[in-house]
């Protein structure tokens, strides 16, 4: 039986994505950049659904070491919480999110992803969205118009896509965005 000790309010997904990936620096930056950016959005009072918000600090759970299992990140991030109990709301929303259904069925691991229920669309594209914002912004210089990652630096949030640049600005859908972890 799934653990129910855990509560799973914003600030307690926020203690949980500090404890398993603070270690990882660049990853915890990037963690903390989106989670705060939910945050931020919240407080300014956009009607961003809480779910969101803790799905936004736990996304990237999945590359903690201890939580390896696929070596997917959204699937094992999303086979933990599922693990201690978490909404599947949220649990959803970290499986699918920045495209893992593309990435999943190149992986062959469609049927492991598939066993998680489909998350809102909208909720969805508002974590990828936010996601991809750090994304784009803390990448490191390049060659704006190029289509790969400098060899020596590689993709601050290891981007297997095609260039950012042609990210249309609305709407936000995952299959537009492509393939991102
Ligand atoms: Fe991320």
């Amino acid at each position: 039986m799934p653990s129910r000790t855990i509560n799973w309010s914003t600030p307690r997904a926020r203690d949980i994505a500090r404890e398993l990936v603070r270690s990882s620096g660049d990853r915890w930056t990037h963690v903390r950049s989106v989670g705060r950016a939910a945050d931020d959005l919240a407080a300014q009072g956009l009607d961003i659904p809480e779910d969101v918000i803790s799905a936004a600090w736990l996304h990237d759970i999945g590359y903690a070491t201890r939580l390896a299992d696929t070596g997917f990140h959204p699937i094992d991030g999303a086979r933990w919480l599922a693990a201690k109990g978490a909404p599947m709301g949220i649990v959803a929303l970290v499986a699918y999110h920045s495209g893992a259904r593309f990435e999943a069925e190149e992986r062959d691991l469609t049927d492991e992803l598939t066993v998680f229920p489909q998350p809102d669309e909208e909720m969805l594209d508002l974590l990828t969205m936010l996601d991809m914002l750090d994304t784009l912004s803390t990448r490191p210089s390049r060659d704006r118009t190029s289509t790969s990652w400098p060899a020596q630096s590689g993709p601050p949030h290891a981007c297997t896509g095609p260039a950012l640049e042609l990210l249309p600005p609305s709407p936000w859908t995952a299959r537009d965005l492509g393939r991102y972890d």
